[in-house]
């Protein structure tokens, strides 16, 4: 017996997709595993109260009304503690953590992401309304986690 014409195409075809398939799953897991994600600095753990920026944490003017926040959130607050803007700024969140996984939410705005120990992660918002912003952490960091939040006034 032997195969027609047709069936050694389509198995070709088939054996041909397979390996493209197989091929694709291994760059792309490669490529995960290689790259960090694409925001993500890192520095020491250990030394994040001694590292410039965050040795200093802070607003810091970078333009008409615009500001980077040097922020470390830890067990269990954020510093600095109450910061202040102009109505209409915009802010660059720098955050990383001297000891455990935390959170950092602002309620209301697009700002939610996961604070690693070393890694400065990092969000944009440009507070358009008056208020006074929560910042809160939301992934479970121990005995205080509950009252870990602070705020961000703007007027
Ligand atoms: Cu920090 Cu929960």
């Amino acid at each position: 017996m032997h195969l027609h014409r047709y069936e050694k195409i389509w198995l070709a075809l088939g054996a041909g997709g397979l390996a493209l398939f197989i091929a694709l799953l291994c760059v792309n897991a490669f490529a995960m595993g290689m790259a960090p994600p694409s925001n993500m600095e890192m520095i020491d753990p250990a030394q994040v109260t001694q590292t410039p920026p965050f040795d200093n944490p802070g607003l810091k003017k970078v333009g008409e009304n615009e500001y980077d926040a040097y922020m470390t959130a830890f067990a269990f607050g954020f510093a600095p503690g109450k910061m202040e803007v102009p109505l209409g700024a915009t802010v660059n969140f720098h955050v990383t953590s001297p000891d455990v996984v935390h959170g950092f939410q602002i309620p209301g705005t697009n700002v939610n992401f996961m604070v690693m120990p070393g890694h400065i992660n990092s969000a944009s918002y440009t507070f358009d309304k008056p208020g006074e912003y929560l910042i809160l952490c939301n992934e479970y960091c121990g005995a205080g986690h509950q009252v870990m939040a602070t705020t961000i006034t703007v007027k």
